[in-house]
Formats: structure tokens, C-alpha cells, sequence
């Protein structure tokens, strides 16, 4: 188990940077995602941390020893790609313990670390077979296992799930968790899936154009978004956001005005704001409900129903307050129709014009 430091890195190709300045520590044994849009800088960090790419500025440390010219076989982590190459001609054993061959690790040590780990990932009856032999996500197990007989103090994953379909990834996500239980080990994991973000992580990094947006654990993220982009990336369907004006401040409480709805929405995050002022206020589609029983409630034309079985979808893109999804438990009679659906305000969050949460702290 190792402990992770990122210290003002950044990173340039050219006179373009790409990472800006990020400070970052990650606990000896901690579970730490990286988050965010195709783009942000997510596969460059890790490969950063993993010394197959220089730093332009800052420094990474592992163990407080500062990184700059390790080579990556040198830094004690251990890398699982996105598309993890086996060799064809080997067998799983081999594959496993390639790298500790190569290293000049001992016939005898080598079958025993591989053994371990096959034993971990539940490999022990395939070490014999060659990977066309193998599903995708047995061959993904090959790739872990490869890292794991390293014995590495972290373990850095690049989207090792993109590849598998979407039963394997539930699957392979729980397996993860496992892992990580059973080894104890530092792990980083890089996804541009909240879903798996969220239930892997101890804590979430969520990442924007090179810049950390928010840090942490899945439910502060969730429950406390420090902004609107956080906001929409975490939670599946994304939250709603409904466009408003300020119509009255009272001390910290506001009455925010929103087109469509029969009633002004009292919150708090009043200090500093002013009368007139353009908001938006968030509210995840699992807290509105078809029902005009909650405290706030206001009427939406459906124009399209996703159903799930357990849980449907219903779609009103056209409401006057802006586009709204509304998570209802149960199926749906029909796909076009009005509904009254209802809120409660102590679950709604408010955003600046600018997009910076402003309530409620
Ligand atoms: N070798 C390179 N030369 C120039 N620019 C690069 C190079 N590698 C990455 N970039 C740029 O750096 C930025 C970050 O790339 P990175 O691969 O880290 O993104 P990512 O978050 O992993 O995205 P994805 O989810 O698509 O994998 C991107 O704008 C990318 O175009
Ligand atoms: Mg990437």
C-alpha cells in the first residue's frame, strides 16, 4: 500500500497545456476515481502518476519520495489498460507472470504469486488456456491479474471496463470492489462513468478541461455539488435544472420565481444575492414525483415515457422552467399526457447565473 501525491502538476504537449496545476493526496489504501468528460486530462493524470508520462511542472511523490526521472518499473504501481493486450501464444499462467519473468523473478516465486492470484480473480481453473480460448471478461481477469502478481503498492486502472458488455462491467465492478477489500491496496481508477465512479470510490475526483472541480466521497458529491457541472455529472439521469429569477431576499431565505410553476420556490442561499438576479435551481429527477400532494407541485405535458419495468422515465423537454425528467417507481399507463408533479424544496439546490452552487451550505 502506498500513498499518492500530486503536487501542482501540469502537463504541456507543445505550448498547449493540458493539465492544470493539480493538488491532489491519496491515502495509503484508499479507492480514489477520476472522473469527467473525454478529454479532461483523466488518462494523462494516471499515466503521469505511472511515469510513462514526463510532469512539465510540479512533482508526484509516492511514499512522500518525489518521482521525477523513476522509471515506471521502478515506482512500485502497477497499470490495467482499457485494451489490455495478452499474448496470443501464452497461456494464461504465462501471461500472468510475464513481466516477473522478464524481471528475473524465480521459477518457484513466480508460479506461486501467479497461483495467489489466480486464486483472487477466480483464474485457477483456466491458467492452462490461451486467451481465444477465454470471454472478455475472463481475459480483463488476466489483465488484473498480470498487475496483481507485481504485488504493486497501487494499482492504476484506465477504463479496464469499457470493453465489456454491460453485464460483465456489473459484474467486474462488484469483482473490483472485492479486490480491493481482499488486497487492501491504493487504488486509481480512471472512468468517464459516474455509475462506476460512484460505486467504487472512496472518494471522487471529478475532473473539467485539466482542472479538479470537486473532490470527494460519492455521497458529498451527490448531496453537495459544488457546482453545476458536478451537479449534472454525478446522478443517472443527470439533475433537472429549472431557470428562475430572484423575486425577494430575507436574510439567508429567497423567493425564487420560475416560469411554469403556480408558486415561488422559498429557499435558502440568500446572503449577497439580490433582487432580480437569474438562478437555477436543481432537483434531481428521483425527488420529483407525479403527485400534487408535496409541498410545491406544478403541471408538466409528458412527451415521451422511458420505461424500465421497476422505474420509468417520464420526458417533458418543453416545460416553460427548462427540460425536466421526472423518476417515477412503477410503470406508466401513457406516453403523452399531463401530470402534476410534485417537490419538496429542502431537496433542491440553487445555482448562481455562473453556475456555482449557492444553496443551500
Ligand atoms: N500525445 C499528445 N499530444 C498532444 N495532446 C495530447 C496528447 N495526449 C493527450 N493529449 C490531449 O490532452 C488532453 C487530455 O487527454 P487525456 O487522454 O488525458 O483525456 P481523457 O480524460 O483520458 O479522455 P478520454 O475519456 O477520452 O480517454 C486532450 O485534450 C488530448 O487531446
Ligand atoms: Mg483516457
Amino acid at each position: 500500500m502506498s500513498r499518492v501525491e500530486l503536487r501542482g502538476v501540469t502537463k504541456r504537449y507543445g505550448t498547449t497545456e493540458v493539465v492544470h496545476g493539480i493538488d491532489l493526496a491519496i491515502a495509503h489504501g484508499e479507492f480514489v476515481v477520476f472522473v469527467g468528460p473525454s478529454g479532461c486530462g483523466k488518462s494523462t493524470l494516471l499515466r503521469m502518476i505511472c511515469g510513462l508520462e514526463p510532469v512539465s511542472g510540479g512533482q508526484v511523490l509516492i511514499d512522500g519520495k518525489p518521482m521525477r526521472g523513476v522509471p515506471p518499473a521502478k515506482r512500485g504501481v502497477a497499470m490495467v489498460f482499457q485494451s489490455y493486450a495478452l499474448y496470443p501464444h501464452m497461456n494464461v499462467a504465462a501471461n500472468m507472470g510475464f513481466s516477473l519473468r522478464m524481471s528475473g523473478v524465480p521459477a518457484s516465486e513466480r508460479d506461486a504469486r501467479v497461483r495467489k492470484a489466480a486464486a483472487i480473480l477466480q483464474l485457477d481453473a483456466l491458467l492452462d488456456r490461451l486467451p481465444k480460448e477465454l470471454s472478455g471478461g475472463q481475459r480483463q481477469r488476466v489483465a488484473i491479474g498480470r498487475a496483481i502478481v507485481r504485488e504493486p503498492g497501487v494499482f492504476l486502472f484506465d477504463e479496464p471496463l469499457s470493453n465489456l458488455d454491460a453485464e460483465l462491467r456489473v459484474q467486474m465492478r462488484l469483482e473490483l470492489t472485492k479486490l480491493h477489500r481482499q488486497l487492501g491496496t491504493t487504488m486509481v481508477f480512471v472512468t468517464h462513468d459516474q455509475v462506476e465512479a460512484m460505486t467504487l470510490a472512496d472518494r471522487i475526483v471529478v475532473l473539467r478541461d485539466g482542472r479538479v472541480e470537486q473532490i470527494g466521497t460519492p455521497i458529498e458529491l451527490y448531496e453537495r455539488p459544488v457546482n453545476r457541472f458536478v451537479a449534472g455529472f454525478i446522478g443517472s439521469p443527470k439533475m433537472n435544472f429549472l431557470s428562475g429569477r430572484i423575486l425577494s431576499v430575507a436574510g439567508d431565505r429567497l423567493a425564487v420565481e420560475v416560469p411554469g410553476l403556480p408558486s415561488p420556490v422559498d429557499l435558502t442561499g440568500g446572503s449577497g444575492r439580490s433582487v432580480g438576479e437569474e438562478v437555477a435551481i436543481g432537483i434531481r429527477p428521483e425527488h420529483l414525483a407525479v403527485s400534487a400532494a408535496a409541498p410545491h407541485s406544478f403541471e408538466a405535458d409528458i412527451e415521451f415515457v422511458e420505461q424500465l419495468g421497476g422505474t420509468s422515465y417520464l420526458h417533458a423537454p418543453g416545460h416553460p422552467a427548462g427540460p425536466l425528467i421526472i423518476h417515477h417507481l412503477g410503470a406508466v399507463a401513457h406516453d403523452q399526457q399531463r401530470v402534476s408533479v410534485g417537490f419538496d424544496p429542502r431537496h433542491c439546490h440553487l445555482f448562481s447565473a455562473d453556475g456555482i452552487s449557492i444553496g443551500p451550505r
